[in-house]
Parts: structure tokens; sequence; C-alpha cells
């Protein structure tokens, strides 16, 4: 079964944007867990201009499905990290100013620096998945950096899904593949949608969790948060 976890940075961009509490961030991650939701994903950025590193500290308190917490590993995203002690993090390359995360990890050039945030995570208990693409290398070297896991970064698959989706999903089968010879769990995550998820869970082998924010958030300002949590879930399924 592929678990879903619900990327909440769009509902506190929208409660930053008044500067008070609402939407109240804690009760959407309750709510999104009550309708089905698996699991949150948190990605406070170094300005903060989303998630929130307090936010971190709240939600590991209060929720009873796993914290996912993103980010790129700087000494102070460590330390936060180290405190609150989610189930995963999720380690990104991204720039501190970047809009959204646009790459994933050159495990080759960054594998010492990798490795010994690994280490220090894993010395905690936390699981650690890092972002890549389906190149083959980055992916052997994910595991040769000690991660349990690698996210997926699907952009590519969801921006040709429309034209060609039984060609994009290829390398994504091939990376899985690697991964799974190498003793890596598979997460995936970045513009799935409930057009392209169906397709790409159905697909990839050995799938364990998606992380979905933007399309998801957007689709529930129709549908409803319960009903859209429902309905990636049924992808899902
Ligand atoms: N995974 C990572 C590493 C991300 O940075 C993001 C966006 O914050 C997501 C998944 C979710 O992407 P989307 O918001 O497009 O669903």
């Amino acid at each position: 079964m592929t678990l879903l976890s619900v990327n909440i940075n769009k509902i506190a961009l929208i409660r930053n944007s008044r500067g008070t509490n609402n939407p109240d961030l804690i009760k959407v991650a309750l709510d999104c867990e009550r309708f089905g939701a698996q699991g949150i994903t948190l990605h406070p950025r170094p300005d903060q201009r989303h998630a929130r590193y307090d936010d971190c500290v709240e939600l590991k308190k209060i929720l009873t499905t796993e914290l996912n917490i993103e980010g790129y590993p700087t000494q102070n995203f460590i330390d936060v990290v180290l405190a609150v002690q989610p189930a995963q993090v999720t380690l990104v390359p991204d720039a501190p100013n970047a809009l959204t995360s646009d790459a994933g990890w050159d495990t080759v050039t960054h594998q010492t620096m990798l490795t010994d945030v690994i280490k220090t995570l894993n010395a905690r208990n936390i699981r650690t998945s890092l972002f890549v693409g389906t190149d083959a290398t980055h992916v052997e070297y994910a595991a040769k950096c000690g991660a349990q896991r690698i996210e997926l970064y699907t952009e590519h698959y969801a921006k040709n899904f429309i034209t060609h989706k039984h060609e994009v999903i290829l390398p994504y089968i091939n990376a899985a593949n690697i991964a799974t010879a190498n003793g890596l769990g598979i997460n995936a995550g970045h513009d799935l949608n409930l057009d392209n998820l169906a397709f790409f869970a159905q697909q990839l082998p050995n799938l364990l969790e998606v992380s979905i924010g933007h399309a998801l958030v957007c689709d529930a300002l129709y549908l409803g948060l319960e009903n859209t949590i429902q309905l990636y879930n049924r992808c899902l399924r």
C-alpha cells in the first residue's frame, strides 16, 4: 500500500499572509489525518515564509501519523529536526530562495556531506530519505550515503504525463528497481495530482509513500478537504 503524506506548506502560506492563526495549521493537519492522510509533510524554508520551525515542533506533539520534514541540511535545519525527531527527514538540495524544489541531489558530488548528515539523523532513529532524479548512479549513491529511502522527483513525469505517460514512466521504474536492489525504500513527490497519480502508483514497483501539496490544496478549494483526500487515496489503491 502506498501512503499519502499531505504537504501542508500552502496552508501555512495562507496563514502567514495575514499574520494571524487562520487557517490553523494544527487543526488542518489533524483534519487531514482524520480524513485519511497517513502522514503530514512540512518543508520549512530558511526564510520560514510558509512552514515555520515552530510548526514542526507543535505538529510533532499532536500527530498520530508520521511527520516528514523536508529541507536543505543547513546547521539550523539539522538542529531543528534533531530536537523535533520526526519519523522521517527528506533532504532536498534546494537553494534558500528557491520557489520550490527544482532538482534532485547529485549524490556523488555531495556524498561526504550527505553521509555525515544521514549518520547524525540515523543516530537519533530518524529515517532519512534523499530527493533524487532518475539517474541510476545518483540512486546507487543514495544507498552509499546511508539513506533508508529515496524520494523520486516527479516533476518531469508530471509535465509529460498527458502526451507520453508510457515513455516517461520508464526511467522512474528503472530508478525504482535500482533503489530496491540497493535496499532503498521508495517515496515520490512533486506535481503529482488527481490526473497523474493513479498511473504512477500502478506502474511504480514498491512505492511506499507520496508527498503531495500544491495540487491537493488547490483541489480542496473546489472539492473540500475530506473529499479531496479520499480521492487521492483512491488513486493509490
Ligand atoms: N517533495 C518535495 C521534496 C518538495 O519540495 C515538494 C514541494 O514542497 C513536494 C514533494 C510536493 O510537491 P507538490 O507541492 O507539487 O505536490
